[in-house]
């Protein structure tokens, strides 16, 4: 009897070149690659437990019922359920220690986790990249949490997406970053990625030369990972992220997803690279909040700086870490709250 009952950690990941736009929106394979560092602090728990005594999937989100978000979770589950040639349904328990849908990446912790529960649960035993493959079905960005450190997704050039999938670059302890996420909204965003994306695909002037620039960039970022320089990092993933909302802005009607505390932060951050000379530089995804990539040396600096800006309610720092793992529910060693 393969086992039913699994318990998988994930965190969510930032990226350093960004993602907006996808080539095939059933499939969810994006238009461009990336490159992604996953975090370690903020973790998303997840126990999946197969029962033939279930007469359809359930979801229990940070201890609450989330029957709303359960059509994307059976989908995944469904793609595994076919490896597994069973039609048995789930029991999916979650818990995030971070604001949930707000711009920080919950959905690619999220969906990371599933698929090694269930993956673990179906005693599959997949190996990562297909983990890494039905992750990106739930969510793009999903896909790079299954690994740790830092992690480049491909675009793919397959029409049934088996080679959109993510691939670990360099582990997180071979060069270690830190991360200082200023959060300015607990509010879930009001636009979803997915359909923000195809607003921007159908609408924005930039959006074919923003795909276009992609090649260029993850290259230029490749290289600066292998050389470990930070400053030039720092100049290809600013320029990432701010083409990337430039791309939002010019959508119709327009994508903001900033507040102000979030154009604040960026100033504060821009100011202690260009006048302080700190090593660090700023991020921000389809949400209001900031993350600020730093050497860990300069961490506490960056956020004593950010905690004192208007409108950041708090600020996390965190390094990076591993992937999506099992862990032992009776014997947490996964660190998840
Ligand atoms: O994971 P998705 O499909 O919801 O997209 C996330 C997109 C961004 O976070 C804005 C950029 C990225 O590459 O992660």
């Amino acid at each position: 009897m393969v086992p039913t009952d699994a318990t998988a950690v994930a965190q969510p990941n930032i990226a350093l070149v960004k993602y907006w736009g996808k080539r095939d929106t059933a499939l969810n394979l994006p238009a461009t690659g990336s490159i992604s560092i996953t975090l370690d602090d903020l973790r998303t728990r997840t126990r999946v437990r197969f029962s033939p005594g279930l007469g359809a999937d359930s979801l229990t989100l940070n201890g609450a019922a989330a029957p709303e978000k359960l059509p994307r979770i059976t989908a995944v589950l469904d793609l595994l359920r076919a490896q597994a040639g069973t039609t048995r349904f789930a029991d999916v328990q979650s818990t995030n220690d971070f604001p949930t849908g707000a711009g920080l990446a919950s959905s690619a912790s999220g969906f990371a986790a599933l698929v090694v529960a269930a993956d673990a649960a179906l005693g599959l035993h997949l190996p990562p990249e297909r983990l890494s493959e039905f992750a990106r079905r739930g969510s793009g960005s999903a896909a790079r949490s299954v690994f740790g450190g830092f992690v480049e997704m491909a675009r793919g050039e397959r029409p049934d997406g088996s080679d959109a999938v993510a691939a670990p670059l360099l582990a997180a302890t071979e060069w270690p970053l830190a991360v200082v996420v200023a959060v300015t909204s607990d509010a879930a965003k009001s636009t979803s990625s997915g359909a923000g994306m195809e607003l921007s695909r159908r609408t924005s002037p930039l959006y074919d030369a923003w795909t276009a620039s992609s090649t260029a960039a993850l290259a230029e970022a490749r290289a600066a990972i292998e050389r470990r320089d930070f400053a030039a990092l720092a100049d290809i993933s600013e320029h990432s992220s701010t083409t990337m909302h430039a791309v939002m802005l010019s959508s119709r009607p327009a994508l903001i997803y900033w507040n102000g505390a979030t154009v604040e932060c960026l100033h504060l951050i821009r100011r202690l690279r260009e006048t302080s000379g700190v090593a660090t530089f700023s991020t921000v995804d389809a949400g209001p909040q900031v993350k600020a990539v730093c050497l860990p040396e300069d961490a506490a600096r960056v956020a004593d700086a950010l905690r004192e800006v208007p409108g950041v309610l708090y600020v996390r720092t965190t390094r990076l870490g591993p992937g999506a793992r099992l862990i032992d529910p009776l014997n947490d060693t996964g660190g998840a709250t």
